[in-house]
């Protein structure tokens, strides 16, 4: 038994066994589907419920602090919702549930992200702890059986690791199932940000025009900008849109600086009711700058990305809100 001196950072990629250059290990990566896979190999060590469970490490692409999941209707019991990961929406699994245990609640647990052949998904555990490596004679399989969770169990001194099977895991729920249930369709990456990159090289105009049709249809919110340095200030917008469109594929690094700018927002009068019209200033400016470029597809993409660019902000503006009132 090799114990690796690797401790599993949480946000951090689980570290792959690429560089052991000979045994069970390396065999094992180059195996693809699941019945080819021999028990042993590397895994990752998790708790629940006060027991010790395992994933094979090459199903595990990485580890997350909890967040807590946007409920969906998925007609699945133990599926609690999805996440957004980078702009995929990902099916986060209650797996004490489906276990019949009880975990230790949302404060302190980790949400392990694994991939079937098929399919990624989110797994709720109570503490990742290890990564630990199994010669195939330390690993005892246990039958399949209809719903069965179980691959195999491993044998440390007077510990007993149960190794899950993640195919199993993760049949019956597929993303595509899962977002239809969410309603809520991946960010268009590529559509916004090729749109954005052509239009980038006038993005002066486009704040020109952007602050030109909001005071057009809605000359309640110019006041707000009555002590604005507006030259400043559409050089900051121009920033904040470029920050986002590099930011699309690193969500969960735009969403503190989004709720931060949200938080201040509130102080410049900004209320929840004028975010919409700012929206469709906006797209307005966009459109009429992409001409006939335009269409219903970029239209579609701008309008969820701004949804959820402003989502993110008010939900900084109420917790802001929520801080002072304490
Ligand atoms: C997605 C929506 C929005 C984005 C990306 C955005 C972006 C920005 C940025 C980057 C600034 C510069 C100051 C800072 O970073 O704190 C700013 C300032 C400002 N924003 Fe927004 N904003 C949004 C929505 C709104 C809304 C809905 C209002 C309400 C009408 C608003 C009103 C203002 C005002 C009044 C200022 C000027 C503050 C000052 O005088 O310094 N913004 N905005």
């Amino acid at each position: 038994m090799t114990r690796l001196n690797r401790t599993v950072r949480t946000g951090a990629p689980v570290p792959r066994s690429s560089t052991d250059s000979s045994g069970p290990d390396n065999e094992r990566d180059t195996m693809s589907t699941e019945l080819a896979e021999p028990l042993g190999g590397q895994v990752v060590v998790f708790s629940l419920a006060g027991k010790e469970f395992a994933l094979p490490i090459a199903r595990v692409q990485e580890i997350i602090r909890y967040a807590k999941p946007r409920s969906v209707s998925s007609g699945v019991s133990w599926v609690r919702g999805v996440i957004n990961l980078r702009g995929r929406i990902v099916p986060v699994c209650d797996l004490a549930a489906r276990l019949g245990e009880v975990g230790q609640g949302d404060g302190e647990s980790k949400i392990v992200i694994i991939e079937s052949s098929s399919d990624i998904a989110g797994v709720i555990v109570d503490e990742v702890s290890e990564v630990l490596t199994f010669d195939d004679n330390q690993v005892d399989p246990l039958p399949a059986s209809g719903l069965n969770l179980f691959r195999a169990v491993a044998k440390l001194d007077d510990r007993l690791i149960v190794i899950l099977d993640p195919e199993r895991m993760l049949a019956g729920i597929t993303g595509a199932q899962i977002e239809q249930a969410a309603g809520a369709p991946v960010l268009q990456l590529d559509l916004l940000e090729q749109s954005f990159d052509l239009l980038a090289p006038r993005g002066e105009e486009l704040v020109e025009r952007f602050y030109e049709i909001l005071f057009e249809r809605a000359p309640a919110a110019e006041p707000l900008f009555a002590q604005t340095d507006m030259k400043r200030q559409k050089a900051m917008l121009l920033g904040a849109l470029v920050l986002v469109r590099n930011s699309l594929r690193d969500l969960d690094g735009l969403v503190p600086k989004l709720e931060a700018m949200g938080a201040r927002h509130v102080a410049y009068g900004a209320l929840p009711d004028h975010y919409p019209v700012v929206g469709e200033a906006l797209l307005a400016a966009l459109a009429e700058l992409a001409g006939e470029a335009w269409t219903d597809d970029l239209e579609a993409a701008w309008t969820e990305a701004y949804g959820l660019v402003s989502s993110v902000m008010l939900a900084g503006a109420a917790r802001a809100g929520l801080a002072a009132a304490a």
